[in-house]
């Protein structure tokens, strides 16, 4: 039987996104990255989030292209042609509130009826993972990754409105995961901000660790 590990997701991603989509891929590669330093939270979920962040993007592949709506597009294909695991699909259908443009493509129902939302605890944590990682795979801040998506769609773009109806859920889910990381005290590119803020008894300085070598080959 198949090996489904993280390492087959990585190369599925890879194989699917890097030579069509290349700035995709390395947003994959960051996202996948920043899944794996969720692992202290996430106990026996750690690799199957890993997993579904490496391939949360891949329905973007133009030979995927289905309903044109790529979390859709990328869970169906898991679906369909890998027969990957159920919870891993939905995760990948609901990324970064899926809901809230599927609901403005007119593809809720096709959302919810092929892929009904289960563990909104790891729709938060896929959510963090994408919105702290920018479109080269760099750990940034989620406020930043906002800013850079309404700049790169443009004012007219359905994105954009979509993305400033989705700021108040991506970001309770950023939250949620920095408060679950601040108190398992794990360390990570980009949080130890809130880390510092939230726990300051731990004397836990504010900057350093933003861009720590979590990531030394986008940071060379
Ligand atoms: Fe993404």
């Amino acid at each position: 039987m198949r090996d489904i590990n993280i390492a087959w997701a990585r190369e599925l991603a890879r194989k699917t996104l890097q030579d069509v989509l290349p700035r995709r891929w390395e947003h994959s590669l960051g996202v996948g990255r920043r899944a794996e330093q969720l692992a202290p939270i996430l106990g026996k979920d750690a690799e199957l989030l890993a997993m579904a962040a490496y391939l949360h993007d891949i329905g973007y592949a133009p030979d995927l292209v289905d309903v044109g709506f790529h979390p859709i597009d990328g869970a169906r294909y898991l679906r369909d042609v890998h027969g990957a695991d159920e919870l891993l699909c939905k995760l990948v259908a609901h990324h970064t509130c899926a809901e809230i443009e599927a609901g403005d493509r007119g593809l809720l129902d096709i959302l919810q009826g092929e892929f009904p939302k289960q563990r909104p605890d790891l729709v938060e944590a896929i959510t963090y993972c994408d919105m702290t990682t920018s479109p080269d795979g760099v750990p940034i801040k989620a406020v930043d990754r906002l800013a850079e998506i309404r700049e790169r769609y443009g004012p007219e773009d359905l994105v954009t409105a979509t993305i400033a109806k989705a700021t108040p859920c991506i970001m309770s889910a950023v939250r949620a995961i920095e408060d679950r990381m601040a108190s398992a005290d794990v360390r990570s590119a980009g949080t130890a901000e809130i880390v510092a803020d939230t726990q300051p008894h731990r004397a836990i300085h504010a900057k350093p660790f933003y861009l720590i070598t979590a990531y030394p080959a986008h940071l060379a």
